[in-house]
């Protein structure tokens, strides 16, 4: 938004911006609870999968996970490029982990699993997390469980946390993923956001940059709702339209037919 529009509001910023510090992030009690949960799942060195659809607010989840968790205790590592070949995903995970990668693949893994096992030794717990791994390429994923096995499967010195879309879901609980799927104990799908989310995630979002009136009429924010479809990425963009165009035509309220407006102009 422009500093003009902005002022037009009275606000102090650009209420959806993604830029967004780690502290401030939007927790209801069902996020917090998810939050928790991961934790959780790494305090018990366990592994587990995460899915949802485009925009529900996977990645902030992972954010305010990172927030809440110890950096003496755990070494948190994000990988997110999941598209490529399994020789390719070691190189990266190396480079993550600050390791010079090797040229093969079995050197390669055998430096990611050495590492692991010296972070044990130091008492640190790595946390690998795989975002985007519905794309992750088959062969890559054959060997994920692979990585998980300590000590002839006895120990578990390393958490993974798969990330996708809910195909990832589907596609692990096919027999060919089993002995991955087997290891991860748990499964949380983030749903997207109800209606009466949608209204207090607004609320947060321009109460964070001074509004603490409405801005929105009852209808405008149904509308929004409906658009975005429990999208939180959704919710921004047209919120953020719908805040400039009532602005250009000198509204101080966005109503309904902003948003008629703009799901014309972009319909999704
Ligand atoms: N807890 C939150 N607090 C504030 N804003 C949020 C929160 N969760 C999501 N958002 C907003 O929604 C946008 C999308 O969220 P996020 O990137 O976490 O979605 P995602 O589920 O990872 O989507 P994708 O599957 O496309 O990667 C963020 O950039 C942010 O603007
Ligand atoms: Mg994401």
């Amino acid at each position: 938004m422009t500093t003009a529009e902005i002022k037009h509001f009275g606000l102090k910023a650009g209420p959806f911006t993604k830029e967004i510090d780690d502290t401030e992030l939007w927790l209801p009690t069902s996020k917090r609870g998810i939050v928790e949960e991961i934790v959780e799942v790494a305090q018990a060195r366990e592994s587990m999968g995460i899915f949802g659809d485009p925009g529900v607010g996977k990645n902030c989840l992972l954010r305010a996970v990172r927030h809440a968790l110890s950096p003496k205790e755990f070494r948190l590592t994000y990988c997110q490029n999941a598209t490529l070949g399994r020789r390719d995903f070691y190189r990266q995970l190396c480079q993550a982990l600050g390791l010079t990668p090797s040229a093969t693949a079995a050197a390669l893994f055998h430096a990611v699993t050495q590492h692991v096992s010296e972070l044990a030794q130091q008492r640190q717990h790595p946390v690998f997390i795989l975002d985007e791994a519905h794309l992750l390429h088959q062969d890559t994923l054959d060997h994920l469980h692979i990585l998980m096995n300590y000590e002839w499967d006895s120990k578990a010195l390393l958490s993974l946390i798969l990330v996708g879309l809910p195909e990832l879901l589907e596609r692990l609980a096919l027999k060919r993923n089993r002995s991955l799927f087997t290891r991860l104990h748990h499964r949380v799908i983030i749903d997207p956001l109800t209606p009466e989310d949608t209204a207090e995630y607004l609320r947060f979002r321009l109460g964070r940059v001074g509004c603490d009136r409405e801005l929105f009429t009852a209808d405008a924010v149904a509308l929004l709702h409906e658009a975005a479809q429990g999208s939180m990425r959704d919710i921004d963009r047209l919120a953020t339209r719908a805040l400039r165009l009532a602005a250009r035509t000198k509204k101080k309220l966005v109503e309904k037919d902003h948003l008629i407006a703009v799901r014309q102009e972009a319909p999704s």
